[in-house]
């Protein structure tokens, strides 16, 4: 695993917002929920809409085009849905937010 500073201390969405971050080259949206801090991809698979404009409910993203819900802890929708969305590992430090990705293979190998 590898971690990137997403936020400062400072820049960390209130509880119920969400925020568009760029990290490692993706963009993902970092979501509050009730002091609870969740990175996710931040378009919905099912037509593309952005997560930034959605809102959370018992625990799930709710995408604000078709309404879709998504679990934020294991990223599976909604029964039905037959999708799910990439949840990211987050680690609070004394400076601020990190976000973790999987190492690849061969990234491991050649560094
Ligand atoms: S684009 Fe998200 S539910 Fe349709």
């Amino acid at each position: 695993m590898k971690w990137f500073k997403a936020l400062n201390k400072i820049q960390i969405p209130g509880s119920g917002t969400i925020k568009t971050v760029n990290v490692n080259g993706k963009q993902l949206c970092i979501i509050n929920d009730e002091e609870n801090l969740t990175a996710t991809q931040s378009h919905c698979p099912h037509a593309g809409g952005h997560f930034s404009g959605g809102w959370c409910k018992n625990g799930h993203l709710i995408c604000p085009i078709h309404r879709f819900e998504y679990s934020l802890s294991t990223g599976r929708g909604a029964g039905g849905q037959g999708d799910y969305i990439n949840i990211y590992p987050t680690d609070f430090r004394e400076d601020g937010l990190y976000v973790g990705f999987e190492e690849s293979w061969w990234s491991k190998l050649w560094g």
